[in-house]
């Protein structure tokens, strides 16, 4: 099976269904997130305080760009990597991309307070605000769209049935 790219905002489920999908196809899971610690050896909050989020971005597209010549992989991404049109192309090279669409009030519910995800900090207003710019930028890159506002056994079950 080619690579299965998962998409969508913080708090949407990626990471814990990422997980779930390549136990059940046996594949490998690429975090980008844990991908990027890995290789920069700090965290995400670390790499945005000391370099910026330029610097960041420029590790997810280079990143990106490396993973679009690999097979069987479940590809989970870090929530600006598809928001981010200039890794569109590369996102379409690399796999099937399933956008997992969590309810607004459901994300602020998973996000808030969470100091490992710098771009919380501004709060509620700004998260809803960069959540509603997004949703079509997202959407524009998805070939599957997937509400993952249930519980993940829910949104498991909902993408095995599609793929
Ligand atoms: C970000 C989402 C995070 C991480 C970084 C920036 C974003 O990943 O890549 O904090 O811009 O939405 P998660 O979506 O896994 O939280």
């Amino acid at each position: 099976m080619n690579n299965i790219i998962l998409c969508g905002f913080m708090g949407s489920g990626k990471t814990t269904l990422g997980e779930s999908l390549a136990e059940h196809f046996g594949m490998e899971l690429i975090d980008t997130d844990k991908e990027i610690e890995k290789r920069e050896n700090r965290s995400i909050a670390d790499i945005f305080s000391s370099e910026g989020e330029a610097y960041f971005r420029g590790l997810e597209t280079e990143l990106i760009k490396e993973l679009k010549n690999r097979e069987n992989l479940i590809i989970s991404l870090g929530g600006g990597l598809a928001a981010n049109r200039v890794n569109h192309p590369y996102l379409k090279e690399a796999g099937r991309v399933i956008l997992l669409e969590c309810s607004v009030e459901e994300t602020l519910r998973r996000i808030s307070g969470d100091a490992t995800r710098p771009l919380t900090a501004g709060g509620r207003e700004d998260i809803v605000e960069r959540y509603n710019k997004r949703k079509p930028i997202y959407e524009e890159v998805a070939d599957i769209v997937v509400d993952s506002s249930g519980d993940i056994n829910r949104t498991f079950n909902a993408v095995i049935s599609i793929l």
